[in-house]
């Protein structure tokens, strides 16, 4: 079974990290989070990977070098330009010659969903399209659908207005695709996948979806990019766990590391506290210094204090400063 992971978006809501780091590259517990993905599709049965990417695809094929991710091979399909979701679809697809049922999955979400049981679903439907479904408390925020008994989708509604929502089921971000469904997407353009195709796939009928409990976080968000990480120190999820610290880090023998994932190579300086926080790879914490509630890939300085903020590589706390909601370097 082959996979089309969708790696290439600009990821506006984590800057200033992704300035640096593409977000499917940002650590999860020490691992991109798209080794994660891919390790979770792998054991699903997906054995081929294509890379469906735009901005920035040097990092990925630095981290893979000789086209493989564990036991998956990688293919790489680099856009011309940014195509949006549904664009980057069919031409991730056509690079790679994708002529089967294929899966499709979101390269930011991080879930417990396994894939197989998804594609098992797709064929028991007889479906052209099935979507991976998860039950939210605020559905407003995402594409929402209205699902029959049966399982075939009624209605696709992309962040419905608060209150107007059909259900409080939501698109979790993995899909099986028939080969023709690439047949209601235009070539070469900017079309979006939530917007454009899945209305008008669902006007066509052959749209399935698949309701699960599974642990699932859309980890392109800042909080809940924090909460992918700190839950896998909490045995919240089925496959995934992560130390706490990695073994190249640095951290004083008197510095308090409370709830938080401590990255490699970040150095934490004698008497600074850690809590609820993560320290991206080559962060530095100064001398007591505290960090609360925040994302770290920068420089903190001596004495000071960060709350709910996020510090890029090349962001820095001045020493004996305190930010609290920021963003550093500051984000437009
Ligand atoms: P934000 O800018 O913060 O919304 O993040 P994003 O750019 O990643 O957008 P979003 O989270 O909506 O994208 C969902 C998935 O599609 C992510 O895995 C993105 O990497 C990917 N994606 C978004 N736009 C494109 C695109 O034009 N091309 C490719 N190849 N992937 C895309």
């Amino acid at each position: 079974m082959r996979a089309v992971v969708l790696v290439g978006g600009f990821g506006t809501r984590l800057r200033p990290l992704t300035l640096t780091t593409p977000k499917p590259m940002l650590p999860v517990g020490h691992e991109p989070m798209i080794a994660r993905l891919v390790g979770r599709l792998a054991r699903g049965g997906v054995t081929e990977v294509v890379l469906a990417l735009g901005f920035r695809p040097e990092p990925f094929m630095e981290a893979f070098p000789d086209g493989r991710c564990g036991d998956v091979g990688l293919t790489y399909a680099v856009e011309p330009e940014p195509l949006d979701t549904a664009g980057a679809i069919r031409f991730a697809a056509e690079t790679a010659g994708i002529d089967d049922t294929f899966v499709v999955a979101n390269g930011d979400v991080m879930t417990d969903l396994d894939v197989a049981t998804l594609v098992d679903a797709h064929h028991r439907f007889g479906a052209r399209a099935t979507l991976h479904l998860i039950g939210v408390d605020d559905p407003s925020a995402f594409g929402v659908v209205d699902l029959a008994d049966n399982g075939q989708v009624r209605a696709f509604v992309e962040k419905p207005a608060p209150g107007t929502e059909p259900s409080n089921l939501i698109n979790a971000g993995t899909y099986v695709f028939e080969p023709d469904v690439l047949d209601l997407i235009p070539p070469g353009e900017r079309v979006s996948v939530e917007r454009d195709t899945f209305p008008l796939l669902v006007a066509a009928g052959g749209v399935y979806g698949l309701a699960t409990d599974d642990y699932w976080i859309d980890a392109g968000r800042p909080d809940l990019y924090r909460a992918a990480n700190l839950d896998l120190l909490d045995g919240l999820r089925r496959n995934e766990h992560a130390d706490p610290v990695a073994a190249s880090a640095a951290v004083a023998a008197d510095a308090t590391i409370r709830n938080s994932i401590v990255g490699d190579h970040v150095v934490v300086a004698p008497g600074a506290t850690v809590v609820d926080s993560v320290l991206l790879p080559h962060a530095s914490v100064g001398g007591s210094a505290v960090v609360e509630r925040s994302l770290v890939m920068g420089r903190i300085g001596v004495g000071s204090h960060v709350s709910d903020s996020m510090i890029g590589a090349a962001g820095a706390v001045a020493d004996g400063e305190v930010v609290r909601d920021t963003s550093i370097p500051p984000t437009p």
